[in-house]
C-alpha cells in the first residue's frame, strides 16, 4: 500500500471518528447531562423553546452549582435542529442596583418567552421572588427585547388581578369567599380548612393586594391572544389570566382551575380542538405524579383525567411513570412537520426537569414525545433517545 493511500485511509478514519463523536455529543439521552456547543451542560431550567425565523431559542433558569437564589439570570441557547445548542449567553440579567426587584439574591423561575407579531417584540414572563423573602412575594415579572437573544429589559413585577373577581364566579360564591378568614386557620389540611380553601379563602385574603403567582406558563392561541397560567392561592389553585395585546399586562379577565387541587408546573397544548393541561403536584424539588386536565375552551370547564404517563421502562434511577419518570414539566413544545404526503403533522414534546437540589445547575432535562392513544388522549412514555 502506498503512503498516499495510507494517509487517505487515516484521514477518512479521522473524519468518521469526528462524525461519530459529534453524533454522540449531540444525541441527547434523557436522564443524562446535555452538552451545549462548548461542552457544558445546558443551564436552562424551567423554561421554554420558541421558533423564530427558522431558528429555535431555548430560554431557562440559569441556576448556580450551589444554592438556589439567582446569581446570573435567564439563559438563552439557539439551535437549527433542536439537537445542537449554541450558548447565546444571558437573555435577562439580574441587576446590580440595590432595591431592584431583580437584584442578586432574588429568585427567577420558570421563564417563558413569546413573540408578539403586532409589536415585533419578544416578551418574557417569569416567576419572581424578591431578595431575602423566600417564596412569599409570589410575583410575575415582565421583560422585553427586540431580538430573541436579548438583552431583555426588565419592566416590572407584580401580584395579579388585584381587586378583581374571576369573571365567571357567581355572586353567591363571591359572598361565600368574603365570609372566609384565612387568618383563623393555624392548622392546614383539616377537612374544615379544605372546605374554606375551596370557597376561595386565599382568593379573598389576597383580593386587594393581588393574587399570588408562582409556577407559570404562557399560551398563545392561533389568533395571537396570550394567556398566563399560574399556580396561585398558596399553590392550591391555578389561575388563567388573559394578557393585553402587547403581552405586557393583564386585561383583568381571569378564572380558576381546580380550586384547592394543589397543582404546580402547568404546561399546556391544544390538539384537535381540545386543550390539554399537564401539571405536577406540590412536593418541592421531589418528583410526584403528573395530573392532566382537558377542556374545549381555555376558560374551561376543565375535567381532570388520568395522568398521561405510562409504561414501565424508565431508566432514570427507576423513577416510574407514577413519578413522572423523575421529572417535573416545564413546557409543551409543538413542532409542526411535513409528512411524506405533504401534510402538516404536529409533534408535541413534553419538556421536563429532573431537579438536583444539591446542584441545581446540573438538574437534568427530559424531553418526551406526547402520543395519542386510541381514544385520542395524550400518553407519555419513557424513551432514552431525544428526538
Ligand atoms: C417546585 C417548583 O415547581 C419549582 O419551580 C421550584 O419553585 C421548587 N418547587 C422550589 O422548591
Amino acid at each position: 500500500m502506498s503512503l498516499f493511500s495510507i494517509c487517505r485511509r487515516g484521514a477518512l478514519l479521522l473524519i468518521l471518528l469526528q462524525v461519530m463523536f459529534a453524533t454522540y455529543l449531540h444525541a441527547f439521552t434523557n436522564g443524562k447531562l446535555w452538552m451545549d456547543n462548548s461542552g457544558k451542560h445546558i443551564n436552562a431550567h424551567g423554561g421554554n423553546v420558541i421558533k423564530y425565523n427558522g431558528k429555535y431559542y431555548w430560554y431557562g433558569e440559569n441556576r448556580p452549582y450551589v444554592g438556589f437564589t439567582t446569581t446570573v439570570g435567564v439563559s438563552v441557547y439557539s439551535s437549527d435542529d433542536l439537537k445542537t445548542w449554541t450558548n447565546e449567553g444571558v437573555a435577562l440579567s439580574i441587576s446590580n442596583e440595590e432595591g431592584s426587584d431583580i437584584e442578586a439574591g432574588c429568585i427567577m423561575e420558570r421563564p417563558k418567552v413569546i413573540y408578539n407579531k403586532k409589536t415585533n417584540k419578544f416578551v418574557m414572563l417569569f416567576h419572581l421572588e424578591l431578595k431575602g423573602r423566600g417564596y412569599e412575594a409570589a410575583r410575575v415579572a415582565f421583560a422585553e427585547s427586540d431580538t430573541p437573544t436579548g438583552p431583555f429589559r426588565f419592566i416590572r413585577s407584580t401580584r395579579i388581578n388585584a381587586g378583581i373577581w374571576p369573571f365567571d364566579m357567581k355572586k353567591a360564591d363571591r359572598k361565600a369567599a368574603m365570609a372566609t378568614d384565612a387568618g383563623k386557620w393555624k392548622d392546614w389540611w383539616t377537612p374544615e380548612w379544605r372546605k374554606e380553601t375551596e370557597k376561595g379563602m386565599y382568593l379573598w385574603r389576597d383580593f386587594e393586594g393581588g393574587q399570588m403567582s408562582r409556577d407559570m406558563t404562557v399560551y398563545v392561541d392561533e389568533k395571537g391572544k396570550a394567556y398566563h397560567i399560574t399556580s396561585s392561592q398558596e399553590n392550591l389553585t391555578l389561575l388563567v389570566s388573559e394578557l393585553t395585546d402587547d403581552y405586557l399586562d393583564f386585561t383583568g379577565k381571569y378564572n380558576m382551575i381546580a380550586p384547592g387541587g394543589q397543582n404546580e408546573a402547568p404546561t399546556i397544548m391544544r390538539h384537535d380542538g381540545k386543550y390539554w393541561l399537564i401539571c405536577s403536584g406540590c412536593t418541592g424539588w421531589a418528583p410526584n405524579e403528573a395530573r392532566m386536565f382537558v377542556s374545549d375552551k381555555i376558560w374551561g370547564p376543565w375535567k381532570q383525567v388520568k395522568s398521561p404517563f405510562k409504561g414501565a421502562n424508565a431508566t432514570y434511577k427507576d423513577f416510574p411513570a407514577s413519578k413522572t419518570f423523575g421529572g417535573q414539566g416545564t413546557y409543551i413544545l409543538s413542532v409542526p412537520e411535513t409528512d411524506d404526503k405533504g401534510k402538516t403533522v404536529t409533534k408535541y414534546i413534553f419538556m421536563a426537569d429532573i431537579w438536583n437540589p444539591e446542584h441545581l445547575s446540573e438538574s437534568l432535562h427530559i424531553w418526551l414525545p406526547i402520543n395519542f392513544d386510541s381514544e385520542a388522549t395524550p400518553e407519555i412514555m419513557w424513551t432514552d433517545k431525544v428526538l
